[in-house]
């Protein structure tokens, strides 16, 4: 059980490798990363059985940004009949499971794989539960079993609370039909990645008021808006008649990079696409400068060393953070919903007597 396997986006491949390496090296874990490109997977594989569960234990998934989903175990090669069979031997030395995930991977090939994941799932858990390999209990490890193909997975564990919050990292959002673009779900999917669901009442909610920078034409503040949030947009593009008609919607045509709120506000939202060192100057002012309190930005990402370009841009935010005093704490995720980019997540961290009270106004 040497090797974390590792999902991502087709293309990411290196990036990951680059990514666990690094945590790999700061751990004290020693092994080698590798990721044929666009097999939407990498590996670590570790020169000691215990290397993985090592990494696992020493890192939080949720902090990792190019993964998608991992677990730690062994490829074992599948018959064309009886693979139950062969998995129930293979999974000997396993733990007993509290729950399965069957996943495939984000190709072409793996879509054509996941009508057979559905048909062999029901089967499997039955021979699973009979075997006592699987009892309903959430504290226990989940398994994970990726197909490749029909002949060759990979048996993973994980525990459920240090992994991906839905199978294969791919969040099953609906499209609200109202909402006036697509990227509407890039901003709910930020929020279900950074922000435990238990929390959104307090820190989203209808007393709040926020700024969209680049929000033409308002997928991201139909997102504000629909949590009943006061918006100030701006953008030169138009918005949504939908969104102006609710009336909580101020619409500015500004450059985002010079405007500031007055007074401060609770959220910052910004989608635009820029050079991705000035949407990072942009959030460690808003941040900084007590513009808001938490924000979301899309930060579009380089074209070469692409992992090692978002780190030091992470790190600069960070240092700048140090030097004035303040604590932020900063996420940064390549969601299933981001491209060419990643999002990052600030939030100020202050006893609520320091905190700007940002009273709710147009
Ligand atoms: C990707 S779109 C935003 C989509 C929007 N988030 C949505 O969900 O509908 C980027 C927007 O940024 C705007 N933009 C680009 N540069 C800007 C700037 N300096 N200030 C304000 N808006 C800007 C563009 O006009 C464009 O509408």
């Amino acid at each position: 059980m040497n090797t974390l396997f590792m999902h991502c986006r087709p293309g990411f491949e290196g990036e990951v490798c680059a990514e666990i390496s690094e945590h790999a090296a700061r751990l004290n874990v020693a092994g080698y990363a590798k990721g044929k490109a666009a097999s939407a997977c990498a590996e670590f594989v570790c020169h000691e059985p215990d290397g993985p569960r090592r990494l696992m234990q020493g890192l939080r998934f949720a902090d990792l940004i190019f993964p998608r989903q991992w677990a730690r175990g062994r490829f074992v090669d599948l018959p064309e009949t009886d693979r139950i069979s062969v998995l129930l031997e293979q999974l000997a030395d396993y733990p007993t499971c509290g729950s399965l995930w069957l996943e495939v991977l984000d190709t072409n090939d793996g879509k054509e794989l996941s009508t057979f994941c559905r048909k062999f799932e029901a089967p499997l858990r039955k021979a699973l539960l009979k075997a006592g390999k699987l009892v309903d209990n959430a504290d226990l490890p989940r398994l994970l079993l990726t197909f490749k193909s029909g002949r060759e997975v990979f048996l993973g564990l994980a525990e459920a609370d240090n992994q991906a919050m839905w199978p294969m990292g791919i969040p099953r959002l609906k499209f609200p039909r109202e909402a006036p673009s697509r990227s509407t779900l890039k901003l709910e999917e930020a929020w279900h990645h950074f922000i435990p669901r238990q929390e959104w009442d307090e820190r989203l909610h209808s007393d709040m008021t926020g700024v969209d920078l680049g929000a033409s034409p308002g997928g991201w503040t139909y997102q504000l808006v629909r949590r009943g949030m006061l918006v100030t947009a701006i953008d030169n593009g138009p918005m949504a008649e939908s969104l102006m008609d609710t009336g909580l919607v101020k619409h500015l045509m500004a450059d985002g990079f010079t405007y500031q709120p007055k007074p401060p506000v609770d959220w910052m939202v910004c989608d635009i696409v820029e050079k991705p060192a000035r949407n990072a100057a942009l959030l460690e002012t808003w941040l900084g400068e007590g513009y808001c309190r938490e924000a979301v930005v899309n930060l579009k990402l380089p074209m070469k060393q692409r992992y090692a370009e978002v780190r030091r841009l992470l790190d600069r935010i960070a240092d700048g953070f140090k030097e004035r005093g303040i604590r932020v704490s900063i996420g940064c995720k390549q969601l299933y919903h981001d491209r060419e980019e990643v999002t990052c997540h600030l939030r100020r961290l202050e006893s609520p007597a320091t905190a700007k009270k940002a009273p709710r106004k147009h």
